[in-house]
């Protein structure tokens, strides 16, 4: 079997699962932060920053992709200067071959998706307090969980069943907070924020984050292709929905004009980059977490980032909490520990069992 990959001895399963974490905090934190700081007259586009996510993904990825092509023979490692060209042209050309594989139009489905929950996280990020958001968005173990039973055949035992339950109560119980939060937002948010609309698109959120995700993952582990070849093929997919969206949502700039393209990056500014950074850093953490670990092993990293974007919202929103918030919040992780903790107990279990 291929060696487990590593970062200085830590396979990449925990690395990525650790950076997934952190990145799921400060994406939260960022995102609020850039979307509630600014009166809605100077907003940012979400939609060019989904595009911009897309364009320097797919870019990272194929840059990846294209070193990890090995030379056809190992003469050409050691070559000339002269041949050199042509090496580059051969690994071009089979870069080519496999991003326009025949079974690339698989990617189209979980690129769409990713397209409509990245500019539904926009609107859920504008309209509800960080911390809200971040305990709310946990449902998406709900509905991973629901379409890996339906698409991938996993078999759920009962406990689990309980905890994702639990898990629905503990959102419940958290949304008594939001609608009181909306109204007595901290006088730093200038943003009028509507806790009606945050939630459903929440909602909407995680049933596309469920299903892209566990069609990703199925289409990954079935196939021999490489990861940042299917990274590339994902990115492609989701730049058509990308510009439909922000053609349609914008339509007093005529599209041919060269004020479009201006239109496009006003108010574009630091807060809006870091948001879109950080977010190439999760998509790029998400597809190796897919791959090494799987989707409900991701849905426990970012409930640990509950915690600290929970502190920081506190720190930096003048966020307050109330007995429903710390109630929610202590039912959400205490579920997720629960769903991820028992599959572990059964392996464990069993192994005792064969050396006795
Ligand atoms: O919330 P969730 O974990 O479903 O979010 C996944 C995020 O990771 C989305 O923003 C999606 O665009 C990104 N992603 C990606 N490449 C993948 C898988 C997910 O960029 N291969």
């Amino acid at each position: 079997a291929a060696p487990t990959p590593s970062v200085c001895g830590i396979p990449l399963k925990y690395v990525s699962l650790v950076t997934l974490a952190v990145q799921n905090s400060m994406l939260t934190i960022i995102m609020h932060y850039s979307r509630v700081s600014t009166p809605s007259s100077r907003m940012y586009s979400a939609a060019t920053a989904v595009l911009m996510n897309e364009v320097l993904k797919g870019s990272i990825s194929l840059l990846i992709a294209f070193c990890r092509i090995e030379s056809s023979s190992s003469a050409e490692s050691l070559l000339s200067t002269s041949i050199r060209p042509r090496v580059f042209m051969n690994k071009f050309r089979k870069l080519s071959r496999d991003v326009f594989s025949a079974d690339c139009w698989k990617l189209s489905i979980p690129a769409v998706l990713y397209v409509i929950q990245n500019n539904l996280q926009y609107v859920a990020a504008s309209n509800l307090p960080a911390a809200t958001f971040q305990v709310s968005y946990q449902m998406k173990i709900l509905t991973t969980a629901a379409f890996s039973v339906v698409m991938l055949r996993k078999k759920l035992t009962s406990l689990q069943w309980v905890s994702l339950l639990a898990l629905a109560v503990g959102v419940g119980i958290v949304q008594i907070q939001s609608g009181v939060a909306a109204h007595h937002g901290s006088s730093s948010e200038m943003s009028v924020m509507n806790a009606s609309k945050g939630f459903l698109a929440v909602v909407a959120a995680c049933f596309t984050s469920g299903l892209a995700g566990v069609y990703f993952e199925m289409v990954l582990k079935n196939s021999q292709a490489d990861l940042w070849v299917r990274n590339v093929q994902l990115s492609l997919f989701s730049l058509l929905p990308c510009i439909a969206h922000i053609v349609f949502s914008d339509s007093s700039v005529p599209l041919v004009s060269s004020g479009w393209f201006s239109n496009l990056f006003s108010n574009f500014g630091l807060w809006a980059w870091a948001t879109v950074l950080v977010q190439v850093l999760g998509g790029l953490v998400t597809a190796m977490v897919i791959k090494y670990s799987d989707n409900i092993l991701k849905g426990f990293a970012t409930s640990l980032s509950i915690v600290i974007s929970f502190l920081a919202s506190v720190a930096l929103f003048d966020f307050h909490m109330t007995w429903p918030f710390i109630i929610g919040s202590v039912v959400v992780l205490n579920a997720t520990w629960m769903y991820n903790q028992h599959p572990q107990r059964v392996r464990l279990v069993t192994s005792r069992d064969l050396r006795a």
